[in-house]
């Protein structure tokens, strides 16, 4: 038995031990992973740490500034901040297949990092946030035979070539465990909190092509959607929701007129480690009045559904 004071004290006692006097680089993906490391390496070593945050463009509203200024404001973390939203975009130009999506970001976001990490010079440590689900899903599905499901962008580490040794101190945790780790380093609340978020983003919650018009699109409705989960209480009952905007068509009226739009499918789950998940289930009238906000305010969407599927046979994702 320990508690998350002894951890935070052993692991910063190891990070130190490990690192001596080098260098350490730490990859922000902009969730609470990446950021909760970054926090106890900064916090065992200092200024030894450089973060670098490879904005792809690609996160939900309001999140990119809010790591930005949560490091460099209040904890005063050296961060670089790259805005690579445009090579993202030029990149999935036309990708439509699943796991082209998740390859190409994976490798452009090494890329860009990798980039950056040049120009910083003299790290020989890369720091990560790979929690120990990470480790034993990319090895093999549970309950399933050993195929790939999905390619986890943040997993396996840097290619070889950037020769670097790898510091990741949340390995052995889950993800109530590392939250718990946040809270105890002093992060606050609204961002530990915050539900899962995978590194290929809103990428994979647009099946079809991505494009930038599609991007905002789904910003402004997953915005809408997560508003109102706050609001009534039931953010922390659930333990992801989002929206996802299909590459599917209908046609709706409004007002006098005809409409041919979009469809946007809601997904919440409750879980405990993102291996298996439920659908959660709303009070009475709430999926209602969240569709009729969305058609309402959100142009390009007029219809909205409600995705039920448990995992297994499905995933969280949809992609
Ligand atoms: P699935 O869709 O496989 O997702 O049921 C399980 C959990 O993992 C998250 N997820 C990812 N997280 N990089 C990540 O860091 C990824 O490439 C990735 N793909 C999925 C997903 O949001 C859910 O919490």
């Amino acid at each position: 038995d320990w508690t998350m004071a002894e951890f935070r004290e052993t692991k910063i006692a190891e990070i130190r031990a490990q690192v001596g006097k080098g260098r350490v680089i730490c990859g922000l993906s902009g969730g609470v992973d990446s950021a909760v490391a970054a926090v106890l390496i900064h916090e065992a070593i200092g200024d030894q740490l450089t973060c670098v945050f490879v904005d792809h463009g690609l996160m939900r509203s309001g999140e990119a500034e809010q790591v930005v200024s949560l490091f460099r404001g209040h904890y005063n973390i050296p961060l670089v901040h790259v805005n690579a939203e445009a090579l993202f975009m030029n990149g999935l130009a036309g990708v439509t297949d699943p796991e082209a999506k998740r390859k190409f970001i994976g490798k452009t976001f090494i890329e860009v990092f990798e980039d950056e990490a040049k120009k910083i010079g003299g790290a020989e440590f890369l720091a990560q946030g790979t929690l120990y689900p990470d480790v034993i899903e990319s090895v093999s599905f549970t309950g399933g035979p050993s195929v790939t499901i999905k390619s986890h962008h943040n997993v396996g580490g840097l290619p070889d070539r950037m020769n670097m040794e790898l510091v990741e101190p949340l390995r052995e945790l889950f993800k109530d465990e590392v939250r718990e780790l946040g809270r105890e380093l002093g992060l606050p609340d609204i961002f530990v909190g915050r539900h899962p978020f995978p590194g290929p983003g809103l990428a994979i919650r647009i099946p079809g092509e991505v494009t930038r018009e599609r991007c905002d699109i789904l910003r402004k409705a997953d915005a809408i959607y997560l508003e109102e989960i706050r609001n009534a209480g039931l953010y922390d009952a659930i333990w992801q929701a989002f929206a996802v905007l299909l590459p599917v068509r209908s046609v709706g009226v409004m007002g006098d007129g005809r409409t041919y739009d979009s469809v946007l499918a809601l997904r919440a789950v409750t879980s405990t480690d993102g291996m298996t998940a439920q659908a959660f289930e709303f009070p009475g009238g709430f999926l209602p009045r969240i569709s009729t906000r969305i058609v309402n305010e959100v142009k390009g969407i007029n219809r909205v559904t409600y995705d039920y599927t448990s995992k297994p046979p499905g995933t969280i994702e949809w992609e």
